[in-house]
């Protein structure tokens, strides 16, 4: 079987379309269309719940997202049981060369294998709660942006990326629809992304507690696999779409991060950047609506 396989080869059958990233924030249907943009309306909030006029289709486009995560986030954890070498095991053939930095120990794979089983079931759960709220498999758009996390020939950029950074964002997605079932007085929803959001809080800790272990002498690697995390956690802040403002959708549930291993300081860095990333967002819609208001007059 292929090691390190590009993200452009994963499985998909005729159902799921693919987006870029770019794809997806240029859709005029995303969280930028929110009224507090303009300064001179008044804020609006703008999390997601049952009360939102888009409610029913915000939530299971939410949750179709969920289920695309979730099958990224099996292949990407099971690669990484694939990929690289197990540490301290004598290779032979063409891998019997010296040991490497990149092998990773074999404890570290029985955690993604672990994730692995985690993943399937909820991949299992998410298909079903799709299909309880009316979706069927590909209606929404597939970005694959998770597995490219994964993909990284590090191990421990991987964990940073994937565990850290986007498996921290499936805790603060699966904690807002948690609450959103709750509201909705749904008990399925609202109990299966309970189960769900437990799983994820043992995958970032698995994450947070490689990380540490691995890099222990090595601060230049570790601080490279911070960087990337950091990266990713930009990029995936939505612009502002998930943060402790109730502008943004999604919140930040601090205290299941707390127990997935991320300190007060770090979680206040991942909110500082998606307030940032909102009042960016807001400063474009802005401009964008005085252009179009100039255009209108003239
Ligand atoms: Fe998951
Ligand atoms: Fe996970």
């Amino acid at each position: 079987m292929r090691k390190f396989l590009p993200v452009d080869d994963l499985a998909r059958d005729e159902r799921f379309a693919a987006i870029t990233m770019k794809e997806r924030f240029a859709d005029q249907r995303t969280a930028l269309n929110i009224d507090g943009a303009a300064p001179d309306r008044p804020r609006t909030k703008f999390r997601l719940t049952p009360e939102r006029r888009d409610a029913s289709d915000g939530a299971r486009g939410l949750m179709h997202g969920i289920f695309v995560g979730e099958i990224q986030a099996l292949e990407g954890a099971g690669r990484t049981c694939f990929d690289f070498e197990t540490a301290g095991v004598a290779k032979t053939g063409s891998a019997a060369a010296e040991s490497s930095d990149m092998d990773v120990p074999f404890a570290l794979k029985l955690d993604m294998a672990r994730q692995c089983w985690d993943e399937a079931r909820h991949v299992e759960i998410s298909v079903k709660l799709s299909d309880w709220m009316g979706t069927e498999i590909g209606q929404y758009a597939e970005n694959t942006v998770l597995f490219a996390a994964a993909c990284s020939n590090d191990p421990v950029l991987r964990l940073a990326g994937v565990n850290r950074a986007l498996e921290g964002l499936a805790i603060d997605v699966f904690t807002t629809m948690k609450e959103f079932g709750d509201l909705a007085g749904d008990p399925y929803l609202e109990f299966c992304e309970d189960w769900m959001l437990a799983d994820e809080v043992t995958h970032v800790r698995m994450g947070s507690d490689w990380l540490r272990k691995v890099t222990e002498n090595d601060p230049e690697r570790r601080k490279k696999a911070l960087d990337f995390q950091g990266v990713v956690d930009k990029l995936f802040s939505y612009g502002g779409t998930r943060s402790d403002s109730d502008e943004s959708p999604i919140g930040l549930a601090r205290r299941f991060r707390s127990l997935a291993g991320f300190t007060d300081d770090e979680v206040e860095a991942i909110n500082e950047v998606s307030i940032q990333a909102l009042d960016e967002r807001k400063a474009r819609i802005a401009s964008a609506r005085a252009a179009a208001d100039h255009a209108t007059a003239e």
